[in-house]
């Protein structure tokens, strides 16, 4: 029998009722000291388990819960754990950059590689060369086609996808390929985690509709940059989609104050903006995991 399992949230959820699992008994919650505390409170022997869970804000202390909960349930006797976690906390850090940081990706994927975990599934990793980091398996799934059946409709013509930097221009172009769009870019340059500086931005937006893809809206800074440049560059519109909405405080006013005037995100994380479009990524998501159990 299979069980899905993870702290309570939505996506798990649906993700239980589109594949018709029961999602098995957990009590999460901390020790007086702050310490995490989990428990799973029913018996998994034998039992294939998928483990739903968020990596994202308050990252370290949800990070570490997932991993002592697939320590937990592989103790409790799971024959197999699969782990869905659509959105990777410390994804951005998969490189040693400023010099004398580390590199915390690797550290976050050999802690999630070593507890119990057979397989991991994910939505649109910040780069998909981070799969290499872990032990185990790494299913990447894609959330551009749910996210492009939500965009408006575009004056016929007029439409450009941006992708505003040049690591977002794989899921730029797999957006512009299924939309038959035109692709253009942006050259970022990120001074601290809070500053960012579109330098350049390439593509003929004169009297476009421009649509930009990025994975993460974290500071909103990204998105909002390249806006107030396409503005410049004559854009007629901007609107934006992004898979992961992380919104660090002060992003919903940035981005508003960019003048873009809808965003389309993923359900991989919580964060609730009443003017944001929300698309479910449990769909792709249990698709690959129907095929996997
Ligand atoms: C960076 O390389 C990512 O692809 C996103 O563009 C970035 O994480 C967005 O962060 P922020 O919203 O803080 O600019």
């Amino acid at each position: 029998m299979t069980k899905v399992i993870g702290p309570p949230r939505p996506l798990l959820d649906k993700i239980a009722q589109q594949l018709n699992l029961p999602v098995g008994k957990a009590h999460f919650g901390s020790f007086p000291d702050g310490e995490r505390l989990v428990k799973v409170e029913e018996d998994l022997a034998g039992e294939t388990v998928l483990l739903v869970g968020s990596t994202g804000p308050p990252v370290d202390s949800n990070t570490l819960e997932l991993a002592l909960l697939a320590d937990a349930v592989r103790r409790a006797g799971a024959a197999r754990i699969l782990a869905v976690i659509p959105y990777l906390g410390y994804s951005r850090s998969e490189r040693v950059s400023p010099a004398g940081s580390p590199l915390a990706c690797r550290v976050i994927a050999d802690l999630l590689s070593r507890c119990g975990i057979e397989r991991l599934v994910t939505l649109d990793l910040h780069a998909s060369a981070i799969a290499g980091f872990f032990s185990i398996p790494v299913v990447e799934v894609s959330a551009i086609p749910i996210l492009s059946q939500s965009l408006p409709k575009f004056r016929a013509g007029k439409g450009v996808i941006v992708s505003p930097d040049a690591g977002g221009i794989r899921r730029a172009t797999h957006l512009a390929s299924l939309l038959g769009l035109p692709l253009g870019f942006a050259v970022k340059h990120r001074s601290s985690p809070t500053q960012t500086q579109v330098l350049e931005l390439w593509g003929e937006l004169h009297d476009r509709d421009v649509i930009l893809c990025d994975d993460i809206i974290s500071t909103g800074g990204t998105l909002a940059e390249a806006a107030k440049i396409a503005f410049q560059q004559g854009a007629a519109s901007v609107v934006a989609i992004a898979t992961h909405a992380v919104m660090a405080p002060g992003a919903e006013t940035r981005l508003k104050e960019a003048g873009i005037k809808r965003v389309v995100v993923t359900d991989s994380l919580e964060t609730q903006i009443p003017w944001f479009e929300y698309v479910s990524a449990a769909p792709p998501l249990t698709e690959t995991l129907r095929r996997l159990i």
